[in-house]
């Protein structure tokens, strides 16, 4: 029997909805790389959230625990997520390709293997998907994986990352670098300016995710409630009658 059944595209419902999909996507066999993990690791996060975060692929304890952003570079990502004023818990985490890619052992950690060209074109229907349901207002796309699995194979992270970039995917889209390559980083003193500059990458995106007050009405808060990038300080700020930065 073939290991590979096409595309993903054929596995998407006629009428998705993110419980949909995931359900779909647990089956997913449309690239080689179902075969050596342990699971399909799906996006997680609130189908309201406004800020969709986007890694490379899961890793050996996300592939383990079935969730994105769990292991070592999940806790990074989280300490600058809080750090840049952004929940998480309002946020909607996911990864360019949805099986782990491994193909070396170090002990007992199995190591990470980029995925190749036919693999992101494989799955790229669940992320267009999700994008499609979410519609976000902010997207943040983490490392080149993830960038050129949306922007093209030609973008260039080190030439592009910080700036806002002009895209139909979302009002704001930003790229920056893989919170993994913050943890690679060779001595403390590279790793925390590493971990400074992806903080001040994801500033950037801070202001449209804080609510808003409704043109005309006082009081009335645009998003209230709902607005992931929306710190106790924001609030206040917000609250206290000044208008935010746009
Ligand atoms: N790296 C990623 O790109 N995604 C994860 O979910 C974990 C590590
Ligand atoms: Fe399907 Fe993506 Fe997994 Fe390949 S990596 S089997 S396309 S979910």
């Amino acid at each position: 029997m073939a290991t590979t059944t096409g595309a993903a595209a054929e596995l998407i419902p006629e009428d998705p909805t993110l419980d949909r999909l995931r359900f779909a996507a647990a089956d997913c066999k449309a690239c080689d790389l179902w075969t050596r993990a342990t699971q399909t690791v799906f996006g997680e996060g609130q189908e309201t959230a406004s800020v969709m975060l986007i890694g490379e692929q899961p890793g050996d304890a996300e592939d383990v625990e079935g969730r994105p952003f769990v292991g070592p570079a999940g806790k990074l990502l989280d300490r600058a997520l809080q750090e840049a004023g952004i929940d998480r818990g309002r946020a909607y985490v996911t990864n360019a390709v949805k099986h782990f890619n491994w193909s070396e052992t170090r002990g007992k950690k199995r190591i990470h293997k980029k995925p190749n060209a036919r693999q992101m074109a494989a799955c790229k229907p669940w992320l267009e998907t999700e994008i499609q349901l979410l519609r976000p207002t902010v997207i943040v796309l983490l490392g080149a994986t993830a960038a050129q699995q949306l922007l093209g194979p030609s973008f260039s992270i080190m030439k592009n990352r910080g700036q806002l970039i002009q895209s139909s995917l979302a009002p704001h889209v930003i790229a920056t670098v893989h919170p993994s390559s913050i943890l690679r980083a060779p001595d403390d003193e590279s790793r925390e300016s590493a971990m400074a500059a992806f903080v001040r990458d994801l500033r950037r995106v801070t202001p449209p995710l804080r609510p808003r007050k409704a043109p005309g009405r006082s009081g009335a808060l645009g998003r209230a409630g709902r607005g992931p990038g929306q710190t106790v300080r924001a609030r206040r700020r917000h609250v206290g009658g000044r208008r935010s930065a746009r």
